[in-house]
C-alpha cells in the first residue's frame, strides 16, 4: 500500500481543521442567524448543539478518518466500502465527495469577492461608494445583480486569481501546502479579529448592542425554529457531516491523540464565531448604523458583510484600514475553508484512482473550475430572470 502523507505537527492539524471550520459561516452567516433568532436566546441552543451534537460528531469523523487511513483511504467511498463491503457502500460514500465539492462551486466565488473588496478598501473605491451612498449598486454591480451582461471583468479577474491561489496551495500537498498556509493564516486571522474586537469595544455606547447579543431571552427557546437553525449553524460552521474533517483526519499520524485535537479545533472555531464575530458584527451594526435588530436581520448575509460593515467602518477614523482588515480577515477565513472542501476530491483521485498529485490537482481544478463557472453564470441568469 502506498505511503500516505501526514501532518507535520499536532498544532498543524489543529490549525488546519480549525481553518476549515472558521469561514464565511462564522463572520457572515452566524451574525444574521443570531440576529434573526433572538440574539442571546439563539446562543443557548447553539451552545447546547455544540456540546451534544458537534463535539461527539466531530470525534466520530476524526475516528473514521483514522480508520479509513489505516486501510489506505481518506474519503467516503473507500471508507464505507471497507466498513460495509456491499455494492451500495461506495455510492453512499460518494456523498462525502459531492457535498464539499458542490459547496466549493459557490464558496470560492464568494471568497473572490472578499479579495476584491480588500483591494477596493485599499484603493479607496469602497470608501467612495460608502460616502456617496452608492454602496448597494457598487456591490450589486460587482456580483452582477445589476448587470445584464453577466459577471463584470473585475469579478472574473478576482475569481481567477482566487481560484489559482487556492490550487497553488493545494498543489504543495497536505503538509507543505495546507498545513503551512494554516500556520500563518490562522494566527493572522485571529489577530485581525482581536484587533477589530478591541476597536469595537472602545466605541462609546456599544453596551446596548452587546446586551442584545449576550442577554438571553428565554421566551425564544419555545420556538422550535430557533433550535433547528442553531443546529444547522453548528453543522455548517464546524464543517461537520460532509467528510471534510474525515479527510483531514486521515492524514493524522497513527499515534497522535484525536480527542484533544478535535476539542481544540472546535474551541478555536467557537472563539472566532461567538467571541469575535458575535461581539463585532451585530453590536457594531446596531450602534453605528443606528439599526434595530430586525433591520440587521433583514440585511441578509451579504448585505451585512459587504454593505453594512463597510458603511459602519466608514464612520470611524482610519476607515480604509478597518475595511481592509475586515475583508482580509474574511478572505483568509474563506481560503482556509475553501481548500478544505476542495481537498477530499484530490484525496479521492490519489487514493482510489491512483493519480499522482499534480494529475489529481489538474483534474480537480478543471472539474471544480467548470462547476464554479456554471454556478457563477447560473447566478447571473437567476439575477436576470
Ligand atoms: N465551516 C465553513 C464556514 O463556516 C464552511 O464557512
Amino acid at each position: 500500500m502506498k505511503q500516505r502523507e501526514n501532518w507535520g505537527s499536532r498544532l498543524g492539524v489543529i490549525l488546519a481543521v480549525a481553518g476549515s471550520a472558521v469561514g464565511l459561516g462564522n463572520f457572515l452567516r452566524f451574525p444574521v442567524k443570531a440576529a434573526t433568532y433572538g440574539g442571546g436566546a439563539f446562543m443557548i441552543p447553539y451552545l447546547i448543539a455544540i456540546v451534544f451534537l458537534a463535539i461527539p460528531l466531530a470525534w466520530m469523523e476524526w475516528t473514521l478518518g483514522r480508520y479509513a487511513a489505516i486501510h489506505g483511504h481518506g474519503t467516503g467511498p473507500g471508507l464505507l466500502d471497507k466498513m460495509f463491503k456491499k455494492p451500495w457502500a461506495k455510492f453512499a460514500g460518494s456523498f462525502g465527495l459531492f457535498a464539499p465539492t458542490f459547496i466549493s462551486f459557490y464558496y470560492v466565488f464568494i471568497q473572490s469577492w472578499l479579495l476584491a473588496f480588500a483591494w477596493y478598501s485599499l484603493n479607496g473605491q469602497l470608501l467612495n461608494a460608502v460616502q456617496s451612498n452608492t454602496i448597494t449598486s457598487f456591490f450589486g454591480d460587482f456580483i452582477m445583480l445589476n448587470t445584464k451582461i453577466g459577471p463584470i471583468p473585475a469579478a472574473i479577474f478576482f475569481f481567477v486569481i482566487t481560484f489559482l491561489a487556492n490550487f497553488s496551495v493545494l498543489a504543495f500537498g497536505v503538509r507543505r501546502g495546507i498545513e503551512r498556509l494554516n500556520k500563518y493564516a490562522m494566527p493572522l486571522l485571529l489577530l485581525m479579529g482581536v484587533g477589530l474586537l478591541i476597536r469595537v469595544l472602545t466605541i462609546p455606547g456599544i453596551e446596548a448592542g452587546l446586551a442584545y447579543m449576550w442577554n438571553p431571552d428565554f421566551s425564544a427557546l419555545t420556538n422550535p425554529r430557533v433550535w433547528i437553525e442553531a443546529s444547522g449553524q453548528v453543522f455548517f460552521t464546524l464543517s461537520i457531516g460532509i467528510a471534510v474533517i474525515l479527510c483531514y483526519a486521515s492524514y493524522v499520524k497513527k499515534d497522535e491523540d484525536l480527542v484533544l485535537s478535535s476539542l481544540s479545533a472546535v474551541g478555536t472555531n467557537t472563539f472566532a464565531e461567538v467571541i469575535l464575530s458575535g461581539t463585532i458584527v451585530v453590536p457594531l451594526a446596531m450602534i453605528l448604523y443606528g439599526a434595530n435588530i430586525a433591520e440587521v436581520a433583514q440585511m441578509g448575509t451579504f448585505g451585512l458583510g459587504f454593505q453594512t460593515m463597510p458603511m459602519v467602518f466608514g464612520k470611524l477614523p482610519l476607515a480604509n484600514l478597518l475595511q481592509f482588515v475586515w475583508f482580509s480577515m474574511l478572505f483568509l477565513a474563506g481560503m482556509t475553508s475553501t481548500i478544505s472542501i476542495q481537498q477530499p476530491l484530490i484525496t479521492f483521485c490519489e487514493d482510489e484512482l491512483k493519480f499522482k498529485r499534480l494529475k489529481s490537482i489538474a483534474a480537480v481544478a478543471i472539474f471544480t473550475g467548470f462547476g464554479a463557472f456554471v454556478a457563477i453564470f447560473g447566478l447571473a441568469g437567476g439575477a436576470l430572470s
